[in-house]
């Protein structure tokens, strides 16, 4: 038996969401593949995820110098560690975004900053960073209303890049995209494109 963490960040309804619309699809052909899977979903946007603020920077301060973390502290800490221990625990990540202002939704960093803890999903060498998840396979469902697939449009392009990025330097390199594009430049064809986006995210369903 998996675990299949599934974090997504969208404030939309589904049937408003192409990403959330092909992820439903992901999810419900791999739950009937894997029966006994446990799955876990996570809306970032219904999620209290704290930011890496004052708190949390001397808290980790204290953690390292054996202090006492005051209340606040310990909560916002907490949070944060019981976000990377799910993380940890997990054997395959689904990550759905939409792509906003060429990047991701700004919860959706607040979610990251919680995976990447030096000591826990990576440590560094005198020859840089390695990455300590290994043997987990990922895929990232993505949607933009614009095209990002070639030049120039592809230099712009900062979320499907970052994630799979991230993960990779967490130490997971077996990774899939699975994007929606182009639906706001050419309205007439957006249902094609997102009927042909749902069949991909079908088809790697049965073998994820
Ligand atoms: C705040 C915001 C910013 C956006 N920025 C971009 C952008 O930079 N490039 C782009 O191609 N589409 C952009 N879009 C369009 C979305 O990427 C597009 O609607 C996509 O389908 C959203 O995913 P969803 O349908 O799963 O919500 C933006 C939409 C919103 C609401």
């Amino acid at each position: 038996m998996s675990v299949l963490l599934c974090v997504k960040a969208n404030p939309k309804p589904v049937k408003e969401s192409k990403s959330l619309t092909m992820a439903e699809e992901f999810l419900r052909v791999y739950r009937e593949k894997n029966p006994l899977d446990r799955i876990i979903e996570r809306n970032v946007y219904e999620e209290t995820i704290p930011l890496v603020d004052a708190d949390v920077l001397k808290g980790w301060d204290k953690l390292q110098r054996q202090e006492e973390l005051n209340y606040v502290e310990k909560e916002k800490v907490g949070k944060i560690n019981a976000f990377t221990e799910e993380f940890l625990a997990a054997d395959k990540y689904v990550f759905v975004t939409p792509m906003w202002n060429l990047s991701l939704p700004p919860l959706m960093k607040a979610y990251l900053d919680t995976i990447v803890v030096a000591g826990k999903t990576f440590y560094y060498t005198e020859q840089g960073p390695v990455g300590m998840v290994k043997g987990k396979k990922a895929v990232h469902i993505h949607a933009r209303g614009g095209f990002y697939n070639q030049p120039p449009m592809d230099q712009l392009e900062f979320a499907d890049r970052y994630i799979r990025a991230l993960l990779n330097f967490l130490g997971v390199t077996d990774i899939h995209s699975l994007i929606c594009e182009g639906h706001e430049y050419l309205p007439d064809r957006a249902e094609a494109f997102l009927q042909e986006a749902v069949a991909r995210a079908k088809e790697l369903a049965t073998e994820f």
